[in-house]
């Protein structure tokens, strides 16, 4: 685990240093716990939970109130690493006071470190608000899943000059509000890499190349779990934890009907 306490100057002077970190997401108290003993420095509470926790078809749907409980467990776990909560769709959007109001529910209910809100350009007073509450904010820009029908499906954004022009544009706008650092998802790896060289924030990839300060992906997506989900490209798998599960929970049933389980060590 991180041997002390990793705050957002530890994450700024890596930036100086040029030395990458991990982000993970994390929707529950022990995997929390296995990913700061893995030595992950921010965990990420993010509302893919809608998917891999509530399996609703989109992250549109997952309340405040369910990424709270979420995020709580999630702290409980993280030994010393940060943790960063998304705020869901709707709850954040409408004005600066629904965007302080959330995020001080959600901090105060969870006691994560930091929220994550996404767009650019038009989120930024958002993010000024949150910056004048006195939180740190971790903007989301290019593909934004909670935009997916404005975006007609999951595309990989600031394609050509005018893509990349308008991804810079949104990064500068979020960076002039005051985010302290920006998820870059689905983004051509050279216009990464001109964000990451060009912005003095950590920028964080997924789906977007080797060049960001730090690379973050969804757990599920690198342990293959379940075993029938849908893998996207940009996502490497390190384990089989959906295959293990499914061999696992199968031996389990195959023993209590053989009544094989349990055996004498297993009884008082
Ligand atoms: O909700 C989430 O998991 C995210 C990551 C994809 C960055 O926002």
């Amino acid at each position: 685990m991180p041997t002390k306490q990793v705050r957002l100057a530890d994450l700024q002077a890596k930036k100086r240093d040029r030395t990458p970190w991990a982000m993970l997401t994390a929707y529950d108290y022990s995997t929390a716990r296995a990913f700061s003993q893995a030595g992950i420095e921010v965990l990420l509470v993010g509302d893919s939970a809608a998917n891999v926790v509530y399996g609703y078809p989109s992250t549109q749907q997952v309340s405040l109130e369910e990424m709270c409980f979420l995020a709580a467990g999630v702290v409980r776990g993280a030994g010393n690493s940060f943790v960063i909560a998304d705020l869901p769709f709707g709850t954040y959007e409408a004005s600066d006071e629904a965007a302080v109001s959330s995020a001080t529910e959600m901090l105060r209910r969870s006691g994560a470190h930091a929220v994550k809100i996404e767009g650019g350009q038009r989120m930024a007073p958002r993010i000024a608000a949150l910056k004048q509450a006195g939180l740190v904010v971790c903007a989301h820009v290019g593909f934004t899943p909670q935009s997916v029908n404005t975006l007609s499906g999951f595309r990989v954004q600031g394609r050509g000059d005018s893509g990349a022009q308008a991804l810079l544009s949104d990064v500068s706008a979020v960076v002039e509000a005051g985010a302290d650092l920006v998820v870059l998802e689905m983004v051509p790896a050279d216009v990464a890499r001109q964000v990451t060289e060009r912005f003095p924030i950590p920028t964080v990839g997924i789906g977007a190349g080797p060049h960001c300060d730090a690379q973050v992906l969804v757990w599920h997506d690198m342990v293959a779990f379940p075993q029938d989900g849908h893998r996207p490209r940009f996502a490497k798998q390190w384990a089989q934890v959906g295959a293990d599960l499914v061999g696992a929970a199968s031996a389990f049933k195959r023993e209590v009907a053989e009544g094989s389980f349990p055996a004498e060590e297993h009884s008082f």
